[in-house]
């Protein structure tokens, strides 16, 4: 939620700020805005809409800076316009700040600041953060940098910010708190930003701070300090990412070319974990914590939105393959109950960006209770990554697109493969099982690929559908997750209603919405549900019901009863959403396209929501 990028060095800033402020703009994108120090100015330009509007009205403007801050926003604190869009100044207009994340407590310090004669422009909560700094580095007549950190001792609430100032041209402030930040060290420049990806291009070093640091670079020097006055030595780290797995590389979307990238993505989440041949698996993340699962008596898996639905097919894996009592929660949910957690509880915290707040709190939570918590996360460093005490990243690269897609996919393999392990260690499937269930795994991305086959009947099928009111999506077992999963995939990003309920669920309710109007796409694949699904199809088609159904390929009896179907190969019946969720995730971006909606970055969505 939020980008924030800044530069200082030998560049033009402004051009470099702009370009990374395109890449971070999945985080936010309802207004943004850049400050340059331009010949001893300290100069603001801030638009609404997105970045590419704060670009052209720009374009005619000689803007010549070394240093500077950019930030695209996501609205937290008052609503999306020009004024409300960082950065924002401090009252003498001398200091300048980019903020991603909530200061708690700034009603009552703005309410001071006003009463010491400070003029507020916008109704954010940034705006204070920053006359707060200015107020105690006049009062104390203190450095900037000093200021920065008693004005953050004093907050509560997420932060990754920074300051510039034009008393201080050869000096940038970062601090964070809740809220990524990345500083990339190249020579003689430095660069801050929320993730990698603005700094991919120019270098690989990169540092990333962790909560409660203050980073400064003064005369070309990288110090850290903690909150506490303590210095930090910079740990610099070599970033592992490519620049073109951060491009769109021919494809009209990120989320088509994330979706068509899956056979890759899966086979990335098991490279070097698992080879069917030796009968090997291991999850160096997870190696000396397996017994630990295997002994467990319950797992509690919390996420969010598609890293929720991820755990729910875990849910069935674990019980099914290591019979362990599983509870998935969600983690905003989770983390305000007073859960019953115990000290040999194990929590997976699921989570592609790694950042999210509510799962951050939610493994915080289960942390002080004594929990074992593994992340499964797909950003490398996330905070989540680093909350947790072991862990499996999912290695699925870069996901720009706002709907995940491919980190769906890793974030099931992964799970899955922790799952069989686990299963493995406690004896409660045979080799047999173990063997089968490893070579399948490994057919997995070609299978994928085999689906793609079908995307332009997909492409058909959505043309129809283009402009259905309502969607119902039914799926059994692991089916039922990815029943959820493709109808928040078509809500998010076409804004069309869809629900998602177990298929048997719907004679309780649903079933009064369907007529002729009703769309409703059946996971129908040979499984050990599939002639209880069969009879689903035929109450909602007696009810003249339009059906969609994912078949499995070969399928002789469904395709005899609606109206379309799209086929899938035949998988191991435990690695069945691996396959039947990708025909969904085709289905609604198709429909979006056709409908001309923003598919990378639906309205009023975030990739990383990183406030509660
Ligand atoms: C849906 C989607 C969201 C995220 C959710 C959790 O396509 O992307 O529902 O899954 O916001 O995000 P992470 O996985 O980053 O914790």
């Amino acid at each position: 939620m939020c980008g924030i990028v800044a530069y200082i060095g030998i560049r033009d800033a402004y051009p470099l700020i702009i370009k990374g402020l395109k890449r971070l703009e999945y985080r936010g994108y309802d207004s943004s805005g850049v400050a340059l120090l331009e010949n001893s100015e300290l100069n603001i330009y801030k638009k609404k809409g997105k970045v590419s509007d704060l670009e052209n009205q720009l374009a005619d403007k000689k803007l010549n800076a070394k240093i500077g801050i950019g930030h695209t926003r996501w609205a937290t604190h008052g609503e999306p316009n020009d004024v409300n869009a960082h950065p924002h100044f401090s009252n003498d207009h001398k200091l300048a700040i980019i903020h991603n994340g909530i200061i708690e407590n700034y009603a009552s310090i703005k309410q001071n600041l006003i009463g010491k004669g400070h003029i507020f422009q916008s109704a954010t909560d940034t705006e204070v953060l920053i006359h707060f700094i200015e107020d105690i580095q006049k009062e104390t007549g203190t450095s900037l940098e000093e200021a920065v950190r008693l004005a953050l001792l004093e907050v509560v609430g997420a932060y990754a910010i920074v300051v510039i100032s034009v008393d201080f041209p050869d000096q940038l402030i970062a601090a964070r708190k809740g809220s990524p930040l990345v500083i990339g060290v190249g020579e003689n420049e430095f660069f801050f930003a929320s993730d990698a990806t603005p700094i991919i291009e120019y270098t690989k070093d990169v540092v990333y701070l962790d909560d409660y640091e203050v980073a400064v670079i003064r005369d070309g020097q990288l110090s850290i300090q903690n909150l506490d006055n303590t210095q930090k030595v910079p740990y610099i780290q070599k970033l592992e990412m490519e620049l073109e797995t951060i491009e769109k590389g021919g494809y009209d979307h990120f989320m088509i070319k994330e979706i068509f990238e899956q056979p890759r993505s899966i086979a990335d989440s098991m490279r070097g974990r698992l080879r069917a041949e030796e009968a090997h698996l291991q999850l160096g993340g997870l190696a000396g914590y397996i017994d630990k699962l295997a002994a467990s008596e319950r797992i509690v898996i919390v996420g969010c939105g598609t890293s929720w639905h991820a755990g729910l097919v875990a849910e069935y894996l674990f019980e099914e393959l290591a019979r362990i009592n599983v509870e998935v929660e969600y983690a905003s949910e989770f983390r305000y109950r007073n859960p019953v957690i115990k000290e040999n509880d194990i929590v997976i915290a699921i989570s592609q960006s790694g950042e999210t707040a509510d799962t951050l709190a939610a493994i915080e939570l289960a942390k002080s209770k004594g929990a074992t918590i593994f992340g499964v996360c797909n950003v490398v460093g996330s905070s989540i990554a680093r909350a947790s005490h072991a862990g499996a990243y999912t290695h699925a690269g870069p996901e720009i697109g706002v709907a995940s897609t491919k980190a769906f996919t890793a974030q099931v393999t992964v799970l899955t493969l922790i799952a069989i392990a686990t299963a493995k260690r406690k004896g409660t499937i045979s080799e047999e099982t173990y063997r089968q269930l490893l070579v399948e795994l490994e057919t997995i991305p070609a299978k994928v690929e085999q689906v793609f086959e079908n995307a332009s009947k997909i492409k058909e099928i959505a043309f129809i559908f283009t402009y259905a009111r309502n969607f119902i999506y039914l799926g059994r077992g692991l089916n039922f997750p990815v029943a959820l999963e493709g109808a928040l995939k078509l809500k998010e990003i076409s804004y069309i209603h869809a629900e998602g309920y177990p298929a048997a669920e719907m004679k309780h309710g649903p079933i009064a919405l369907i007529d002729e109007d009703m769309p409703v796409v059946f996971l129908a694949t040979k499984d050990s549900s599939y002639e209880k699904i069969v009879s689903n199809i035929q109450e909602v088609k007696a009810r003249k019901g339009r059906v969609i159904a994912i078949v499995t390929e070969g399928d002789s009896l469904i395709p005899g009863m609606v109206d379309f179907v799209i086929e899938v190969p035949k998988v191991h019946e435990i690695l069945t959403p691996l396959v039947s969720v990708i025909p969904l995730q085709l289905l609604s971006y198709y429909i979006a396209v056709m409908r001309g909606r923003n598919v990378d970055q639906p309205r009023n969505l975030a990739k990383s929501v990183t406030v509660e």
